[in-house]
């Protein structure tokens, strides 16, 4: 095990966009970043974490423009929310957000950098304009079929088709449409500055070329990009939610910029407003980034290499050494192939796919953690199916772990009142156990140092059958009355395979193995633990071990399904009362009792006469009935009714307005009509009711 004692990490996961809760397929980074972070820390390593919101661009402009609110408050409600969620998940990263001025000032001054070193230009060029919305489309604004592979759908910024995966620009869209009304945009001039990415070319290949730690995929996408040659790509964009560029870059008043360029840089600001915050130390940062011994991490999918593996090391590369020193570039791009469910891509709006919300909400998220981990699309893409979840869930987390612990336990307290007995001489098959305890540290390190998660978790449940495998072999239960030494040291060696256990699961199963952890009765945390030290037979002979309730459950795939059914029926119905929240703002909102406090009634027009001097205003003489009596009120319909046919015409009149004198005239009450446009149509009950009724 190579020793990470105080080695310097940065682990990164690709930021969410704001306007969604994360899915599965989503949250695949953050946990894999998480994952990597405790598993660092029990390598003693010196490891921060940078991610959070994305938070501009337009998904978040078109996310706001659908509820009605502006982006920033969608940003502020999401963030929040997805905050509460990863914690729920025990996902422990630096957590920042874009739209945060510490980034927003940070950004602008290496853009500023950047351009002072010649690599920003501006060009007037032609872009998409909705002349039906006023606005250029940028990005996902505008949706078309791809030049490249003929695919529909695809957005101003990106082909998602899986073979393609082509970043684009809008004007390249064949048959492109304006996503906010549906109709075709015109082409306009408009000038934009450029990033001159060109001028990498050689540096990323040989970047690219000496990076051995990337994974296949990365690999072979970046090497594609670089063949066909890295082009300028637009740095500014004509969009008002966004990072202003003006502070950046002069002339470039009006233009944000674009959300992929600022999100990337999102790693290092995140990092310093970490140092400000909570160390106050405002080149925090650097000691981290500027150090090209550090190794900083990525965590992404396959649909974000370029932007990792090509633009950011590019944009590093870009300010040189204005900060004191070059920046360290990524050591690895980790990319995970798609998390499809049920075979196919998640979709909100079509339901397919799992929340961390409902996730969070149906089982322990050690649960979710322990198969996403284990299922992790590495190599290719992999598919969340309910049968597959029920079974590794119930035969590895039950059948396996839990089965295993918790015979330990039992028999601990049946034998040895909960205390954990010492070891004796060593047989051969003791000896063979210990060894693969000595061994297992090792084995899980080489994998996650490779990133392959997959094999880490196996790796662990194997080592968990063997120990299973070699508690039956000793059959305790039979040697107890004959053999009590030999039984002691097989219960000792067992407990003390619990205690690897808790340290190698910690990473992946936080909330149970911190359990675990007080079960066995031991001191500190075990996230705090060494990982090389669990491997060693440190356990204290003596120490009493808590009883303890089975750790893990068996899950039922059909109560599942119900459960989510009930959940996202419920999420349905508070979404339905939010959408009629949305129609009218919030402040604009009267309780009950005020509108309870309108006399309505309904009433007859018994006479009519005409205002002198005033075209639109009739007088009129309305029966409402024995309670009411009859009132006499000024309406402006006489445009739209002749006088004469109003009489003995049913209207609804309001009867508690305060009294008004319109043109010397003393009108008590108002009559409800709809006007659209030209025409006026009179509010009336559908079936005959007496006059005076009360409307409620
Ligand atoms: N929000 C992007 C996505 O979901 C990822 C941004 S990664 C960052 O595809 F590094 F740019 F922030
Ligand atoms: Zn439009």
């Amino acid at each position: 095990m190579e020793s990470f004692y105080g080695k310097k990490f940065v682990v990164c996961s690709a930021w969410p966009y704001v306007n969604a809760v994360p899915h599965l397929g989503t949250v695949l980074h953050l946990l894999g970043a998480d994952i990597y972070v405790r598993y660092l820390t029990l390598r003693g390593a010196d490891v921060i974490s940078a991610t959070g919101s994305d938070c501009h661009g337009t998904p978040i402009s078109v996310a706001a423009l659908n509820e009605g609110v502006s982006p920033q408050e969608l940003v502020e409600k999401n963030h929040e929310k997805i905050v509460s969620l990863l914690e729920k998940w025990n996902i422990n990263l630096n957590y920042s957000k874009t739209a945060n001025p510490f980034h927003y000032k940070w950004v602008q001054d290496f853009y500023h950098r950047s351009y002072e070193n010649g690599y920003i230009f501006s060009e007037e060029i032609e872009q998409l304009y909705c002349e039906y919305d006023e606005q250029f489309l940028p990005d996902r604004f505008v949706e078309g079929k791809c030049p490249y592979c003929g695919t529909a759908g695809a957005r101003g910024d990106q082909c998602d088709a899986p073979n393609c995966g082509k970043p684009l620009n809008p004007i390249e869209l064949l048959d492109p449409l304006c996503k906010i009304c549906g109709k075709s945009p015109k082409v306009k001039p408009t000038t934009q500055w450029y990033y001159d990415f060109s001028q990498f070319q050689e540096i990323l290949e040989k970047y690219i070329r000496q990076n051995h730690q990337l994974p296949e995929n990365a690999r072979r996408f970046s090497e594609n990009i670089l063949e066909e040659g890295i082009k300028p790509r637009t740095l500014t964009r004509d969009l008002s939610w966004g990072i202003p560029a003006d502070k950046a870059i002069p002339g470039a008043e009006g233009k944000s910029i674009y959300v992929w360029l600022e999100a990337v840089l999102g790693y290092v600001s995140a990092s310093a407003e970490l140092g400000v915050n909570k160390y106050n130390d405002p080149d925090f940062w650097k000691k981290y980034w500027l150090d090209q011994s550090t190794r900083t991490i990525f965590f992404i999918g396959k649909d974000n290499i370029f932007f990792h593996t090509l633009l950011f090391p590019a944009l590093l590369l870009g300010v040189k050494d204005s900060y004191g020193a070059p920046f360290v570039l990524p050591y690895n791009v980790s990319t995970t192939e798609f998390l499809l469910f049920d075979e196919q891509k998640f979709s909100k709006s079509l339901g397919i796919g799992i929340w961390i919300d409902d996730a969070a909400e149906l089982l322990p998220t050690d649960y979710w953690r322990y198969y996403l981990a284990a299922t992790r699309p590495e190599i290719r893409d992999s598919t969340f199916l309910w049968e597959d979840f029920e079974q590794r869930i119930n035969s590895d987390l039950n059948d396996v772990l839990g089965n295993y612990i918790h015979r330990v336990l039992v028999l601990l307290h049946k034998y040895f009142e909960g205390k954990i007995p010492e070891c004796h001489r060593l047989d051969k098959d003791d000896r063979d156990f210990v060894e693969v305890i000595n061994a297992i540290p090792d084995t899980v390190a080489e994998y996650f140092d490779q990133f392959e998660f997959r094999k880490a978790v196996n790796a662990i449940i194997e080592f968990t059958r063997a120990a299973n495998g070699y508690l039956s072999l000793k059959e305790p239960w039979k040697t107890i009355e004959t053999d009590k030494t030999s039984v002691e040291t097989t219960l000792s060696l067992c407990t003390q395979s619990l205690r690897s256990l808790a340290i190698l699961l910690a990473p992946i199963l936080p909330s149970i193995c911190t359990t675990l952890w007080s079960i066995l009765n031991q001191e500190g945390e075990v996230h705090n633990q060494l990982l090389e030290n669990a491997g060693k037979l440190i356990l204290q002979p003596g120490t009493t071990v808590k009883e303890s309730e089975p750790l893990f459950f068996k899950i039922e795939i059909l109560e599942l399904q119900n459960k989510l059914k009930k959940l996202r029926e419920e999420k349905l119905k508070m979404k339905s009362n939010k959408t009629i929240k949305s129609t009218t703002k919030k402040s604009d909102l009267i309780p009950l009792e005020d509108f309870q406090k309108i006399d309505i009634r309904i009433g007859t027009i018994i006479a009519v006469e005409k205002i002198p001097k005033a075209d639109k205003l009739l007088k009129l003489q309305i029966n409402l009935g024995s309670e009411v009596g009859n009132r006499q009120i000024v309406a402006g319909i006489a445009t739209f009714r002749e006088p004469k046919k109003l009489i003995g015409q049913r209207i609804v009149v309001i009867i508690n307005l305060e009294p008004a004198t319109i043109r010397g005239v003393q009108s008590e009450g108002m009559l409800l009509a709809a006007v659209d446009g030209k025409k006026l149509g009179l509010l009336v009950p559908d079936i005959e009711v007496s006059n005076g009724t009360r409307i409620s």
